[in-house]
């Protein structure tokens, strides 16, 4: 059995067909030599017939004239036809009259009825079967007696034995031709098949790249069914992980040890997790207002590995070593930051202009235009590329886990599959996507999203992005889509397109060292000279247009003009950090904000309250935390948003579960966070009312929403956000091992 298996597939099939079909030739024979037997006698009877009429008439000429010598020589001429064996003449009593030498001792004459008719049969004499054919002879109208043809049939046996051998061969010829035919074609369906079932483990569906086009018919149902049942796996293991997984960094780091063999993982950002600054001499160290920063800072503590990103800092450079690096967090090193260098050109052309003038409002819908250079563009490109040759040397294997992350590397994902076919690349887009229209006025549209399907997965943090992505895909690219199993197929390469909803670390890192609640209030209100009862409105933002800052202020104008018992009892605090500040519409921006804060506090003035108390600095993770524990209600009124974390750091933060959350519908944070006081920022009148009403919300159902939240924020955390991803990942990664498997075992 075992030396059966071990010849090749093509023998192994090859080796029954031909038996079966020599069994069938085998079995076929007798049949044939009936048949051949049966036309033979017939033949040999016609032949038989045309003999004794024509010996007829000289036979009863010679009859009647008794003349014996000359009937025996008429019989031996006969009989010189070979197949003419013998010939003899029976009177009408039975009695053989003539006879030729040949005729068999053992064949009686006819008599009585039997002599009066044609008939034949077959004997089977010691020399073999013969065909005995008797003609009745009519002499003067009467039945004179009969003419005995012996016809030898040795011929139809040696013409049977022929016929057997021909057929036979003719079954094996046609053997060996249906088996070759067979195997051929077999092949060619088996190595479709083995393609389709490839295509199909690496998740491409039933995708031929290399012919682009679906499997033959026949292999389209099985190949379906397949494709189903390993969907429904995927999706009972997604679901089982959600069911049995706590996300921490401990579950995490066990996903990462085995399921992706402990490999280290290399995260690729413009913005880094710690800058380093020179203020007065010394060097400070700072974290960035970056919800992207946020979530991924933790990750990598869990995970280690390398995060690549722009340094930035004024102290950036004296602080790394002689390859660029730093061991990071500083108090506690977890991971290596490798810093990469930009000229104040290339910063302006890759950060502000391409990333920050074009693609950031391109992808937002905040009525600002985006602004295309093609001088930024070129910036693009080649810092794309110097990241890109940056994951390539920290890649210490040939298949590495690569995370790219945001707008900054829309090419990094296809510029890293060129040097590392081998990598999984998981790249995640922080912000949202829009429509194909919006998107298709950049001028280099078809270059981001070809170097974006570079990845393995494309992450977004809504379905609706999802869907918008593979829309402008389908507008702009040819390219194969599937969407059932969300993925994209080009040029050979596949990209599942996937949404993971970002989150924040939970619980927060300052869980048993965050001052209480009550102490935080505290000490906000003492700082702004307040009353302990004073109920507080807080922003965090970075001081972006797209954050509905001014929408913001409105309804808080709006609120004290419907509810003037608020004047002097509300004050609405504004984090708003500087950001992008060398750019026209950022500081047009700031000016509105500071002009609308002014105009606002002068309306409401009174003593020394005023309504807005605008921060407009950099604060510190743990300052903003306590400004969450402070706050009563918390306002995030984005006018378009990928996810927002300022909403689910707020609700982290609140382990007393009090706190009211407004909460813009166009941030991706209202999909998930449903017991949040939903607005549309635009609406300022509802935006007030949703203030107002946070701000006089009974504790009890404070307490129900803040609960339901937490809860949310909790299991949905960002370990999970990441392990979802690598989970994923790990999946890919495992099918293209199998398939490169089935590919070797062809
Ligand atoms: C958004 C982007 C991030 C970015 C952050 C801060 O959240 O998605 O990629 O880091 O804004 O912006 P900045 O330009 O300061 O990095």
């Amino acid at each position: 059995m075992k030396s059966l298996r071990s010849l090749p597939l093509s023998i192994r099939f090859v080796i029954p067909l031909a038996a079966a079909l020599i069994l069938l030739a085998y079995a076929l024979v007798p049949l044939v030599e009936r048949l051949t037997l049966r036309w033979f006698v017939r033949d040999l009877d016609m032949s038989s017939q045309m003999i004794a009429s024509t010996l007829q008439e000289p036979l009863v000429e010679l009859l009647e004239r008794g003349d014996r010598a000359r009937t025996n020589a008429l019989f031996r001429r006969a009989t010189k036809d070979e197949r003419l064996f013998a010939i003899g003449y029976c009177d009408a009593g039975g009695k053989l009259l003539y006879r030729t030498p040949t005729f068999p001792e053992s064949l009686k004459c006819p008599h009585g009825d039997a002599a009066k008719k044609h008939s034949y049969a077959v004997h089977q004499l010691p020399q073999g079967g013969v065909h005995v054919s008797s003609h009745p002879i009519d002499q003067e109208g009467t039945k004179a007696g009969s003419l005995v043809l012996v016809h030898d049939m040795s011929f139809i046996e040696r013409r049977s034995a022929d016929t057997r051998n021909y057929v036979i061969i003719l079954f094996v010829v046609l053997g060996v031709v249906i088996s070759l035919i067979t195997v051929f074609v077999a092949h060619l369906s088996w190595r479709g098949w083995m393609e389709g079932m490839r295509a199909m483990l690496r998740g491409e569906g039933i995708v031929k790249p290399f012919i682009q086009q679906a499997p033959s018919s026949e292999l389209q149902p099985l190949v379906g069914d397949l494709r189903t049942l390993l969907q429904t796996l995927d999706a009972e293991r997604r679901f089982a992980d959600d069911v049995t997984i706590t996300w921490n960094p401990d579950s995490l780091r066990r996903l990462l040890q085995k399921e992706l063999a402990g490999e280290r993982i290399i995260v690729v950002s413009n913005r880094e997790p710690y800058i380093h600054t020179r203020k007065e001499g010394r060097i400070e160290v700072t974290r960035p207002a970056s919800g992207l920063v946020t979530a991924i800072e933790p990750v990598m503590r869990a995970c280690s590995g390398t995060w690549i990103a722009h340094g930035g800092g004024s102290a950036d450079r004296d602080i790394v070593d002689g390859r660029d690096r730093i061991a990071i967090p500083p108090e506690h090193p977890e991971y290596t930051l490798r810093r990469i260098w930009l000229t104040q050109e290339e910063e302006a052309g890759y950060y502000y202009g391409f990333a920050n003038e074009g693609l950031w409002p391109l992808c937002h819908i905040a009525h600002v235009r985006p602004i295309f250079r093609s001088s930024d563009w070129q910036h693009y490109v080649a810092i794309n590329q110097r990241f890109a040759d940056a994951v390539v040397k920290e890649a210490d294997s040939d298949n590495p886990v690569v995370l790219a992350q945001d707008y900054h590397f829309a090419l990094l994902p296809e510029m890293v599959r060129r040097a590392l076919p081998k990598a999984t690349i998981i790249t995640f887009w922080h912000i949202p996507w829009p429509n194909p229209e919006s998107f298709g006025i950049c001028p280099w549209r078809e270059e981001l999203l070809n170097g974006m399907l570079g990845s393995t997965i494309l992450g977004f943090h809504t379905p609706f992005h999802c869907t918008n992505f593979i829309e402008t895909v389908d507008r702009y690219l040819e390219a194969r889509i599937e969407h059932e199993s969300s993925t994209i197929s080009r040029s050979g390469k596949l990209t599942l397109v996937e949404n993971y909803p970002i989150s924040i670390q939970w619980p927060t890192p300052w869980q048993d060292t965050q001052p209480s609640v009550d102490e935080c209030r505290r000490k906000v209100i003492q700082s702004l000279g307040l009353a302990p009862d004073h109920l507080i409105g807080l922003g965090v933002d970075r001081q972006d247009y797209t954050k509905g800052i001014l929408e913001r202020f409105r309804a808080v104008e709006n609120m004290l003009e419907t509810h003037p018992e608020m004047i002097g009892r509300f004050t609405f605090i504004q984090i708003a950090a500087p950001t992008r500040s060398s750019l026209d519409d950022y500081q047009a921006f700031d000016v509105q904000v500071r002009n609308l804060a002014a105009h606002i506090n002068q309306r409401f003035v009174k003593g020394a309250y005023q309504p807005i108390c605008l921060k407009s600095e950099h604060h510190e993770p743990e300052e903003v935390n306590r400004y969450y524990r402070a706050a009563d209600v918390c306002m995030v009124t984005s006018l378009h948003d990928g996810m927002n974390l300022v909403a689910k750091e707020f609700v982290a933060a609140r382990d007393d579960e009090r706190g009211v959350l407004v909460l813009s519908q166009f941030t991706g944070a209202a999909h998930e966070l449903y017991e949040a006081l939903i607005v549309n920022p635009y609406h300022i009148e509802q935006t007030a009312d949703a203030l107002y009403r946070g701000l006089t919300m009974p504790d009890i159902e404070q307490q129900d929403r803040m609960r339901s939240m937490r809860a949310l924020v909790r299991d949905y955390n960002v370990f999970r956000w990441a392990g979802r991803m690598l989970l994923d990942a790990a999946r890919i990664r495992q099918r293209e091992r199998l398939a490169a498997r089935i590919g070797s075992a062809e």
